[in-house]
């Protein structure tokens, strides 16, 4: 004991001296390793076959999410409808543009602005990129549902398609078919409640209730509010509210519909509230192949390392958190934490790219920038303004970046949150600036791969642990 101690001490003192000696290339190499990723341009490459999970299988309720345009999914279409990068990125700024109309400032509160019909952007729009499998029915149907924690309401396509239903990979649902599917009825609370989920007020046909939800880019979802047996891995609950969409729209493409993870009352996170405890989590995997988890409850298992990331209550739907200050290669950027603080941010599970208030993505950009100087620059993709052709490399070197929150927790990304790569000739950094001070931050699901995202609704805190992936 005494002797290791002994040469510990002697070691590092060796170190100091080599250190404080000057050696400047080690040092250099050693803040290299500390500040930068060292990074196989092989390994940025996209697979074209689906890898089981590297983790453990999680205990309790727990569902495998699959990136909606990979092979792992079970709504993946044809190739050829499956859109390219700038076209994920277009319908990206889309949804932000409906979150940020969706929510104005008033002072330093964030309200959500009152919608009526026809609403001109009711909800965020429903093109997130992850997908879940749940159980519809009696009997049951598997169908693949996109989850969203930037909404509440869920819906699925029903037959009868009476206008018109996008194309899904699994049969469409009939609710004729099962035998514990109910109506709700015009005059019952339970309608009037769909108001704050939706944002529209609910219409009404043959005494039964309908609910319309409208997203940013003229996606939307109209039909029967209903309830019906959900079964979530192997709970089951007996009668969950949802939407029965009898004419559907959008971009929802391959999938049977979509899962509302948000905050407010007739979330799939407050209808299982009983059981689970308004406690969830989920990794969204880290490339198109791998298979992440969704996982209700909490099941005891908790990652190796944990960051704390308080929550704060403005608005009814949308998970909010305060970043504090961006770190590029160690070092914090020089933005005002009144810059943040200003709009406020959002976590959301279906913005792709992280959104910064302008300010913040200016520093970040430059920063990152400089770092990068000495690999040729590529043309923009889309929203993403900072991009390179890393085609002549086999490594590279990227600076880390990490963010920090209100309370001191400090996040490092994945390499794969910060950089975008549409091919090796054109690798972007993936952040984009918000054009108004005032719009809303969004911290985007690209930025939180890899980590397991922990959501204590009850208890006000957001977890990012880290993921133990094994490559
Ligand atoms: C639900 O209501 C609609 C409209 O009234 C009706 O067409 C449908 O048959 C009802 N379904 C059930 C199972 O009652």
């Amino acid at each position: 004991m005494a002797g290791s101690n002994i040469s510990s001490i002697v070691f590092t003192c060796f170190l100091f001296i080599c250190l404080k000696a000057g050696h400047a290339r080690e040092r250099r190499e050693a803040a290299e390793a500390f500040y930068h990723h060292a990074v196989k341009i092989s390994s940025l490459l996209p697979e074209d076959s689906c890898r089981p999970s590297s983790r453990g299988q999680k205990l309790g309720a727990s569902l495998e999410v699959v990136h909606r345009y990979g092979p792992c999914s079970r709504a993946s279409l044809d190739k050829d409808s499956i859109p390219t990068h700038s076209e994920i990125l277009q319908r990206d700024q889309a949804r932000v543009d409906s979150i940020h109309s969706r929510v104005t400032l008033n002072g330093n509160k964030v309200l959500e602005k009152d919608v009526t019909i026809p609403a001109k952007s009711g909800s965020t729009i429903g093109s997130g990129n992850y997908i879940v499998t749940l159980g519809f029915g009696t009997p049951t149907k598997d169908l693949s549902l996109i989850f969203d924690t930037g909404s509440d309401f869920t819906w699925i396509q029903c037959q009868p398609c009476v206008r018109s239903c996008y194309q899904q990979a699994e049969p469409i649902f009939d609710p004729r078919q099962s035998s514990t599917y109910t109506n709700i009825s015009c005059t019952s609370a339970t309608c009037a409640s769909l108001v704050s989920a939706t944002s529209v007020t609910p219409g009404c046909s043959s005494s039964t209730c309908v609910y319309g939800i409208q997203y940013g880019d003229s996606s939307f979802s109209v039909g029967f509010f209903a309830t019906e047996k959900l079964t979530l891995a192997n709970d089951v609950f007996s009668n969950y509210l949802f939407g029965c969409g009898e004419n559907n729209q959008g971009l929802f493409g391959g999938s049977a519909g979509l899962l509302g993870l948000g905050k407010g009352g007739l979330s799939a996170v407050s209808q299982t509230a009983s059981k689970y405890g308004r406690y969830f989590s989920y990794c969204l995997p880290s490339t198109r192949s791998n298979i992440g988890h969704l996982t209700f409850g909490n099941d005891g298992t908790s990652p190796a390392e944990i960051t704390q990331i308080l929550t704060s209550s403005q608005g009814p739907s949308f998970y909010f958190v305060n970043i504090q200050a961006i770190s590029v290669g160690g070092q914090q950027l020089s933005i005002s934490p009144t810059v943040f603080s200003t709009a406020g941010t959002v976590v959301d599970s279906g913005t792709v790219i992280t959104r910064l208030p302008p300010a913040a993505y200016t520093a970040l950009r430059s920063a990152f920038r400089q770092r990068m100087s000495q690999y040729p620059t590529a043309a923009p993709l889309a929203i993403l303004d900072t991009c390179y052709d890393l085609s002549g490399y086999s490594t590279v070197s990227v600076p880390k970046i990490s963010i920090s929150f209100a309370g001191g927790a400090v996040i490092n990304l994945d390499l794969s949150g910060i950089l975008y790569v549409q091919s090796i000739s054109r690798v972007c950094l993936a952040f984009a600036g918000n054009s108004d001070a005032s719009d809303l931050g969004i911290l985007g699901n690209v930025q939180q791969r890899t980590f397991d995202v922990i959501y204590d609704v009850a208890g006000g805190s957001l977890d990012f642990g880290l993921e133990v992936v094994a490559n």
